[in-house]
């Protein structure tokens, strides 16, 4: 059997999303190493998480940094010192920049909690309500240059109730995003995703475990 892809996760604060991946990993419903998680906030919950989950912690403070550059340059050196294969942005709330897009081309996944291309943005849930949107969800897609608008992996639809206030429909986002993590990183890191080339732009096709054909990422 092949070893198993190696995940950084970035996070920036409660990391309900990195329990989600840290609970998969030990129950082994996702075989995944955890290799490092970084955040580029300091004392946050999620750091505390990995900690206790014996994962290497690492905090990488933007503000320390001139420039975005000089912080995914950073951010680089620790995913290449721990070995990664795939990034997971898992409430990572930074732009990034080419420096970090180009050493991990397409191997950059993020967490949003809308129905992309719907609400991008912060905010989402609260965009979602305020629209009076019947429905939305979370997505998890590739990371690329514009900003939550790279290739969709996976997505969860959530219905809004006429009662949802803003914390209730987060709530039930969340529940959603945990699983779609769980299972769009999963399928990641057993190389079942392929990007093509569309018309107007890329897509990703997720084929089914155990199918023959394999991804080139
Ligand atoms: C999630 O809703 C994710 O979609 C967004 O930030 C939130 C992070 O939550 N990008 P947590 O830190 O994983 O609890």
């Amino acid at each position: 059997m092949s070893k198993p892809a190696r995940l950084g996760v970035l996070v920036s604060g409660e990391g309900s999303n990195l329990q989600a991946l840290l609970d998969a990993v030990a129950n082994r419903s996702l075989a995944a190493d955890l290799a490092v998680v970084i955040s580029n906030k300091p004392n946050v919950r999620a750091l505390a998480r990995a900690e206790r989950a014996g994962v290497q912690a690492v905090c990488i403070p933007h503000r320390e940094f001139a420039t975005r550059e000089q912080f995914d340059h950073a951010v680089v050196r620790a995913l290449r010192a721990h070995a990664v294969d795939w990034v997971v942005f898992a409430g990572f709330m930074r732009l990034v920049t080419d420096v970090l897009l180009d050493a991990y081309a397409l191997r950059i996944l993020n967490l949003h909690p809308s129905l992309l291309p719907a609400f991008p943005g912060v905010d989402a849930v609260r965009q979602a309500l305020d629209y009076g949107a019947k429905v939305t969800g979370c997505t998890v897609h590739l990371v690329t240059r514009e900003m939550d608008a790279g290739p969709i992996v996976a997505q969860t639809a959530v219905p809004i109730a006429e009662d949802d206030d803003a914390e209730q429909l987060l709530k039930k986002v969340h529940e959603a995003e945990h699983r779609l993590l769980v299972e769009a990183v999963g399928a990641a890191c057993e190389g079942r995703l392929e990007v093509v080339a569309g018309p107007q732009r890329s897509r990703v096709i997720v084929h089914p475990r155990g199918s023959d054909e394999r991804s080139p990422l």
